[in-house]
């Protein structure tokens, strides 16, 4: 029995190896590759143990414990958001509404959202984040990196991580976000606290040290001062490069060895040879231009010179409110030249490579089962549908997370 429009029902199916799960009848499953975008047609995936345990034609797949017949639709990997700001508390929804009328960006809000974070109670924090991270999970992001940056003391930074490490690995110190008002006119001395008393206490809940490299924020020696700080206690540095005009931040990135070099809006001639021979992946973040009425990156240029580029959306609630990986992969398509093909791979296994994760971002046999199954035929929709919700369920380590197969009980 096959399973009706619009249900994820589980069949069960007795010569199989318990637990393992049969996704058949896939119109397109996109698998991914290091190389690139890769899928396969009427396509069936085994998960098994949280891992995908083998994928091919559907004539081909073995049994398995239950069977779900995903009837023609495409099945992807699940979104990797290696960019997002999701601790704070308040809005700045004037903020933006007086951008879009005209006035321009310029960063100062962050202290705005800075002053309301201190003022929150913890449950305040925590519910606020598992908010967006659950509004992430529904629309098929499986795996988030979480910035702290709107505490800015010790206190408040270490309490920022500390509520990003229970909901994800990825967790990034950014107290070098801005300087903050305590500290006006004392840059080297708030410089010295980032890499001091404020990193012993956020270090034990972070994965990475992220630095906002820009005039108005902290400079090319600040910036490696930190990411330098960072690293001799084992953090990997990120930053926020080239974001509102050009800058030194992709060399920062290329001498720090980091991973990633995230907007990359304004590049030289010289960034771009950086990019492509340290080499960088070029984290887009386009919600942020969308946000702030700011030119969008050259995707083109980058991918066209040979880059790797990841999307990602930098959720914050001041250049760019969204936690829609959809929406940016329909910007960077529509408005950025990319494929359609590229920006999906840009959304999953670029994100996993800007992460250093070779666990998720793909459906090879081995990787974690996350994946996502849109109510759509092809990966290409997610452009051509924009502000459509199409995914109609997520799996996390082969678990139902969100969508109708979360709700099903098990055959
Ligand atoms: O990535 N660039 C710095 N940080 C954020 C903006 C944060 C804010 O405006 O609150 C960004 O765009
Ligand atoms: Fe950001």
């Amino acid at each position: 029995m096959r399973v009706a429009a619009g249900k994820l029902k589980r069949q069960a199916c007795p010569v199989a190896i318990p637990g393992s799960t049969l996704i058949t009848q896939i119109g397109e499953l996109v698998t991914n590759d290091p190389g690139g975008f890769a899928a396969i047609t009427n396509a069936a995936l085994i998960m098994e143990d949280g891992a995908v345990a083998w994928t091919g034609p559907a004539g081909q797949a073995p049994a398995a414990d239950s069977v779900i017949d995903a009837e023609g639709r495409a099945v992807l990997p699940g979104f990797v958001d290696s960019h997002a700001h999701l601790v704070f508390a308040g809005e700045r929804s004037a903020e933006f509404a007086a951008r879009m009328a005209g006035r321009p960006y310029q960063a100062g809000g962050i202290l705005t959202t800075v002053a309301a974070t201190r003022a929150a109670s913890d449950h305040t924090l925590r519910a606020n984040l598992r908010r967006l991270a659950a509004e992430m999970l529904g629309q098929g992001t499986t795996t988030f990196e979480c910035k702290s940056g709107y505490g800015l003391t010790v206190a408040d930074e270490a309490r920022a991580l500390a509520l990003a490490a229970e909901i994800t690995p990825e967790a990034t110190y950014l107290g070098a976000h801005v300087v903050p008002p305590e500290f006006a006119g004392d840059v080297p001395g708030y410089v010295d606290l980032v890499c001091g008393p404020m990193l012993d206490a956020c270090a034990p809940h972070a994965r990475w040290i992220d630095v906002f490299c820009e005039d108005g924020a902290f400079g090319a020696d600040e910036a490696a001062a930190v990411l330098a700080a960072g690293r001799a206690r084992g953090l990997g540095p990120r930053i926020h490069a080239n974001q509102l005009g050009p800058g030194p931040g992709i060399r920062v990135a290329a001498q720090a060895g980091a991973p990633a070099a995230d907007h990359c809006t304004y590049v030289s001639g010289e960034d771009l040879d950086t990019i492509v021979s340290a080499p960088l992946v070029a984290t887009l973040l386009p919600g942020a231009e969308f946000g702030t009425r700011h030119p969008y990156p050259d995707a083109r240029r980058l991918l066209d010179a040979g880059a790797t580029v990841a999307l990602a959306t930098d959720c914050n609630p001041g250049s760019s409110f969204t936690s829609s990986m959809a929406f940016c992969i329909a910007l960077a398509v529509r408005d950025m030249r990319m494929t359609t093909q590229e920006a999906v791979w840009a959304a999953t296994a670029g994100g996993a490579k800007a992460l250093r994760r070779t666990d998720v971002g793909h459906l090879g046999v081995g990787a974690r089962a996350d994946l996502i199954l849109l109510d759509a035929p092809s990966h290409a929709y997610l452009a051509y549908r924009p502000g459509v919700p199409l995914v109609a369920a997520v799996w996390q380590s082969g678990h139902p997370a969100a969508g109708p197969a979360s709700a099903a009980p098990a055959a």
